[in-house]
Parts: C-alpha cells; sequence; structure tokens
C-alpha cells in the first residue's frame, strides 16, 4: 500500500513558495494542526528552513512523512546521489520518506532517471520512491523500467481539470496519483457550486474541493498561510460526497483550466 493512503498522510502539507519566517510559522501551524506528511522539492529551495523548523518541534521521526523531490538538472549519474545526500543535510535526515522525481527528463527519455532514483532507495536514502509530473505512457513506461513500485505520481489534480486518463492509468499501474495545486490556486473558489455543495455538509468549498479529490482516490497536497485555511483543508475526513455531488463536480473538470504547463517550467511534458 502507498504510504499516502496511511490515514494521517493522506493530507500533506505542501511548502512551496514558502521561504524563511512565512514557511516556518506555516510550517509550526501545520504540525501542531496535526499534519504529519510534509512536501518539499530541491527546486523551492527551501529544504534547509524545513529541516530546521522540524528539529524545533518535538515529533518522532516515524511519525513523519517527508517528501523531497529531485530536480531535474540533477539526473545524472554524477549528480543524482550527491544531491540527494544534500538535501538530506538540508533537511537535518538520515533518510527522506517519499524521493520523487520533479519532472521527467527533457526530451523523454525517463530509463536513467528512474535506474537513479531505485538506486538511491537501495542505499537508503528513502524509504520510497516516485514521480511526478508523469504522463499516463510514462506511468506505464516506469513500470518495466523499474523493478519497485512507485508510491506515487504527483500530479496537478482540481475540479477544473479532467486527469481521467491518468485516474486510468493510476489504475491499470497500480502507482496512486497525489494532487498538487488542489485549489487551482484560489480559480475554485470563483464556481458557486462549491460553496452550495459544502452549505449542506457544514463544509467550506475548499473543504468541498478536497473531498472531491479525496474521493477520486488522490491524496491531496495543500498550502496556505492562514490557520483558518490550514485547519480546514486538514479537516476533510469527517463526511462524504454523494455520488450526485460528485457527479456534479465531475461536469466541472471540462473546464480545462491547467496551472502548470510549458510557459512555466521546461520540463513539461506534452500532457494527456
Ligand atoms: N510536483 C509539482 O510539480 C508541484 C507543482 C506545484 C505545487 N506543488 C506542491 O503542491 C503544494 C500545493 O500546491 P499550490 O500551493 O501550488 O496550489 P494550491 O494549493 O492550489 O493553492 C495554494 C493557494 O490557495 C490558497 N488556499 C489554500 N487553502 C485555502 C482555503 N482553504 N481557502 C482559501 N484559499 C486557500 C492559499 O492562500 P492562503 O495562503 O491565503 O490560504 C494559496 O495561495 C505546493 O505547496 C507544493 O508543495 C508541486
Amino acid at each position: 500500500m502507498s504510504i499516502y493512503f496511511e490515514k494521517t498522510f493522506q493530507r500533506s502539507f505542501g511548502t512551496f513558495p514558502l521561504t524563511g519566517e512565512e514557511l516556518s510559522k506555516a510550517l509550526k501551524t501545520a504540525i501542531d494542526i496535526g499534519y504529519r506528511s510534509i512536501d518539499t522539492a530541491q527546486l523551492y529551495q527551501n529544504e534547509a528552513e524545513v529541516g530546521a523548523t522540524l528539529a524545533t518541534l518535538d515529533i518522532p521521526r516515524q511519525d513523519l512523512c517527508i517528501t523531497t523531490k529531485v530536480h531535474p538538472d540533477n539526473f545524472s549519474e554524477a549528480a543524482f546521489l550527491p544531491s540527494v545526500e544534500e538535501s538530506l543535510k538540508k533537511l537535518q535526515l538520515d533518510y527522506v520518506d517519499v524521493l520523487l522525481l520533479h519532472w521527467p527528463t527533457l526530451g523523454g527519455d525517463i530509463a536513467l532517471s528512474l535506474r537513479l532514483l531505485e538506486k538511491a532507495q537501495k542505499e537508503g536514502l528513502t524509504r520510497n520512491i516516485g514521480v511526478s509530473n508523469y504522463t499516463a505512457q510514462m506511468m506505464r513506461d516506469a513500470t518495466s523500467l523499474i523493478d519497485t513500485a512507485l508510491v506515487t505520481n504527483q500530479v496537478e489534480f482540481h475540479p477544473l481539470l479532467n486527469q481521467d486518463i491518468l485516474l486510468d492509468a493510476a489504475i491499470e499501474t497500480g502507482i496512486p496519483l497525489s494532487s498538487y495545486c488542489s485549489v487551482a490556486r484560489g480559480e475554485v473558489f470563483k464556481s458557486p457550486l462549491f460553496g452550495e455543495i459544502g452549505a449542506r455538509y457544514g463544509k467550506t468549498a475548499a473543504q468541498v474541493v478536497l473531498r472531491w479529490i479525496l474521493q477520486k482516490g488522490v491524496s491531496i497536497n495543500t498550502m496556505s498561510t492562514k490557520t483558518a485555511n490550514i485547519q480546514a483543508n486538514f479537516d476533510v475526513m469527517d463526511f462524504t460526497l454523494s455520488n450526485i455531488d460528485m457527479a456534479q463536480i465531475d461536469n466541472l473538470t471540462n473546464t480545462g483550466f491547467r496551472i502548470v504547463g510549458e510557459d512555466l517550467v521546461p520540463w513539461a511534458p506534452k500532457w494527456d
């Protein structure tokens, strides 16, 4: 079973683009509220601050699920493992719980990066491995390129974007999805639907959005600087959306609103 299916780890606290005091404050609040799964990346340049903040808190290591991601610039024999060791040093950890390839390799040849990822696990630098921003075909290819099961493909996932092709690939390959941009960086709040549904459950629009993601079988990554939002995003395990409400939200995925693409990052593949 993927580590992200463990109840506490189904809800991760994302740390991009937070740094400095803002990061430290938000992360402490998240831990206080009960988050135990924390998502960072070499690209975010905040691993040292995540590590320093966690070091001040009295949380047993085994209760935490720390995810970091290898920057595509480090997808070479020479750079990969040293970069992970550097991440561990910054995070003040002996191992991470999940190590992800942040993006597919530029040009699409994913084989070397996957083998290096597997090597990082064999050397004990991480407990689990996974990928991010993979297409359905890359998910299928990955299962034949390495022996180790991938615990996630972390992708943009929210109700304004249809990701059925990836959901099907998740079932076919056994690589579960996890979300980023879960509230579409606020865009979801322009639709009245989530608030209307939420009113019937005593929940906010954001909580309905996150619950929809969970009920799609996708674990969630959220980021907020505000205590009320950090709390709300955590309180999504005590209600279940009806099939009718799920279907109504499904209809919105035709909006086709995608945030992260090649205009933002050079490694973005041709999306499904
Ligand atoms: N793998 C990748 O390539 C990738 C790419 C992007 C992000 N990520 C990860 O995913 C995490 C989350 O994604 P994201 O931050 O880009 O997008 P997001 O979660 O869709 O949006 C974050 C924004 O939504 C607001 N927000 C959060 N919860 C809210 C709530 N309950 N009510 C109202 N507003 C709310 C926050 O503002 P306030 O601070 O005002 O609450 C924040 O500005 C990141 O932190 C990062 O760890 C991964």
